[in-house]
């Protein structure tokens, strides 16, 4: 179970050269505010704005002050595989040698998922989260999908619980390689008896439609199942060429596709005119060397983006949303308030969520404290650690400098 932080106390933030609230104004996706303060109760925002505007009620309130630092909204991670066992680190020096990536490295994964205790499981799965978080990720979803068995994917799905709300149902990642000859049989057990055991512990269901995974068909079912059980609905597409995962998504009107390496136009004004969020991994497209979907383009059309790290050992072992940003801008063509706004705002809208990614009262107080004056300087320092501090609910993350005066 996801254990419940003690009650966080009154704080509030001074000194903040730059705020990202994310409310956006007329002609500011990111609703700034300069010279700014936040007021911070009970693990919710209470207040912001700037500090020249202070209200009376937190004349009493313990301060921090940031010194002129930049202040956004903790980081939403809307797609990651975190519960795995194994290594693939010589899948990937050999893909960097020339070797192609393929989903058939999954199966090596599982094998070793299979193979470990949950301890084990437990242990590298609450390693990453705390690195994930050192790194200004305040909301993390986690995916199943190495397991491939109901006791698998259940145990998978329970262990991912112990972290995090955002759980997803991936049964349908790729065909084991028991069920080889005869994938649709695989498919009815994803759709009936793993869905059954996996889905009290989810909130989402997911597929991998793809090429040498599942056909839109396949995927439609297992899709149709988790939303008859009350899962929402999120689709891997066209990671590896095109194919009908985005058509797909926005039809069943899914949350989130994700991926879009390979999209033609018809994707694209599918996702323009739909309410499905397309979040772009450009940790993969690094790790893969595959061409990096033109994100400039696809905002101009109107799509809705989100970045998000995939965190997972084959495809983009990579837990840094700094990093995400960092490519979204230099590869991608998106301006870094985009970028920002995308792996916070973004991944919110990608989860349906409106407590987080967002600086207003009410929302979750998860703020990050940059070791910087603005939040460009995640895009302009790539591969500089400008994480100074992190709040969930209002409580310092270990190692966060605001963590000594935010723990019990
Ligand atoms: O999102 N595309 C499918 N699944 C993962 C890769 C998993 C792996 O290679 O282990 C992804 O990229
Ligand atoms: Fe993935």
């Amino acid at each position: 179970m996801v254990r419940a932080a003690p009650e966080a106390a009154d704080l509030l933030v001074t000194g903040i050269g730059e705020l990202t609230t994310n409310v956006p104004a007329s002609d500011d996706l990111c609703g700034t505010v300069r010279d700014a303060a936040v007021l911070l109760r009970a693990g919710r925002i209470v207040w912001t704005g700037p500090a020249a505007e202070i209200p009376d009620a937190a004349s009493a309130v313990p301060r921090h002050d940031v010194r002129g630092a930049a202040v956004i909204p903790g980081f939403v991670d809307s797609h990651t595989h975190l519960v795995f066992g194994g290594d693939r680190s010589a899948e990937f020096t050999a893909r960097m040698a020339g070797r192609p990536y393929a989903a058939g490295g999954i199966r090596s994964t599982v094998a070793a998922t299979r193979a470990a205790t949950d301890d084990a499981l437990r242990a590298r799965l609450s390693a990453l989260v705390a690195e994930l978080h050192a790194q200004g990720t305040t909301t993390v979803e986690v995916k199943t999908g190495y397991g491939l068995t109901v006791a698998d994917e259940e145990r998978l799905a329970r262990l991912a619980r112990e972290v995090t709300e955002e759980v997803t149902f991936l049964g349908a990642h790729v065909v084991p390689a028991e069920f080889q000859d005869d994938p649709d049989a695989y498919v009815d057990l994803v759709a009936g008896p793993m869905l059954a055991a996996a889905a009290p512990h989810c909130r989402w269901v997911d597929v991998f439609c793809e090429r040498g995974a599942f056909t839109p068909a396949q995927a439609e079912r297992v899709l149709a199942a988790g939303a008859a059980r009350g899962l929402g609905v999120r689709v891997h597409g066209n990671q590896l060429g095109p194919g009908g995962g985005v058509g797909l998504a926005v039809a069943l009107g899914a949350a989130s596709v994700d991926h879009g390496t390979y999209l033609d136009d018809r994707d694209i004004a599918a996702l323009a005119a739909g309410d499905t969020v397309l979040t772009l991994l450009p940790g993969v497209e690094f790790s893969t060397r595959q061409p990096y979907p033109d994100a400039r383009a696809l905002w101009d059309a109107g799509v809705r983006i989100a970045l998000a790290s995939d965190c997972n050992p084959g495809s983009s072992f990579t837990s840094s949303m700094p990093l995400m940003i960092a490519l979204a801008v230099r590869e991608m063509g998106l301006t870094p308030d985009e970028a920002v706004w995308a792996a916070t705002a973004g991944g919110a809208a990608a989860l349906r969520r409106e407590d987080v990614g967002v600086l207003r009262p009410g929302a979750r107080a998860d703020l990050v404290v940059l070791r910087a004056p603005t939040r460009a300087y995640l895009a302009y320092r790539p591969g500089v650690p400008l994480i100074e501090s992190v709040l969930i609910g209002g409580r310092g993350v270990a190692g966060s400098a605001l963590s000594a005066a935010r723990r019990s």
